[in-house]
């Protein structure tokens, strides 16, 4: 695909905790000479504190203002690739700034995201309790959320971040207007 036939508009991955978003949109980026940015890591950047820690003092209702918020602001820019935090497609507020881009699910299997984020201690949400059951009880409720998306990218059968990004490439024509 050419990327001039984006006309600057920016997209906007989502999914669930451990589908790739950062990774694949980093690749993605520069394959269309976009700029990245990664909604978690801008917060991270203005408040000089982790999710993990916002999450631990200020709460989790207080890390969705500022997802919102940075949200809004991104909207101001054209040509950028977007990896949001996994719950961003939870508020109907945020989907008002996801709207003005091309919104991608990246629908990863349970087991994937389970192998992916079993070592990683970054997730407030998956701190306690059954880590399998979590992700399966978290991708059930969001799934109707995440379906929202203009278009749905599954991972399931490729892992290389290259060769999805590619894929996601070649279906975009499909969903421009
Ligand atoms: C969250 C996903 C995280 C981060 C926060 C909450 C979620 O981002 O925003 O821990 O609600 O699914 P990633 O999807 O990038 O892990």
């Amino acid at each position: 695909m050419e990327s001039d036939r984006l006309k600057g508009m920016n997209i906007y991955l989502v999914g669930m905790m451990g589908s790739g978003k950062t990774t694949i949109g980093k690749c993605l980026a520069s394959k269309i000479e976009y700029r990245f940015f990664d909604t978690d890591l801008l917060i991270e950047k203005v408040t000089q504190s982790s999710i993990n820690e916002i999450f631990a003092q200020e709460g989790e209702a207080t890390f969705r203002q500022l997802e919102t918020q940075i949200l809004e602001q991104l909207c101001a820019y054209t040509r950028a690739v977007i990896a949001t935090g996994g719950g961003i497609v939870l508020k109907p507020k945020n989907w008002s700034y996801l709207r003005h881009g091309l919104v991608i699910w990246l629908n990863s299997p349970v087991e994937i995201l389970y192998q992916r984020l079993i070592t990683n201690k970054t997730r407030p949400l998956l701190k306690e309790g059954n880590l399998l059951d979590k992700l399966t009880n978290l991708t059930q409720q969001r799934r109707a959320f995440y379906a929202q998306a203009d278009l749905v990218i599954d991972t399931a059968s490729e892992q290389n971040p290259e060769i999805i990004a590619n894929s996601i490439l070649e279906q975009i024509p499909t969903v421009l207007k």
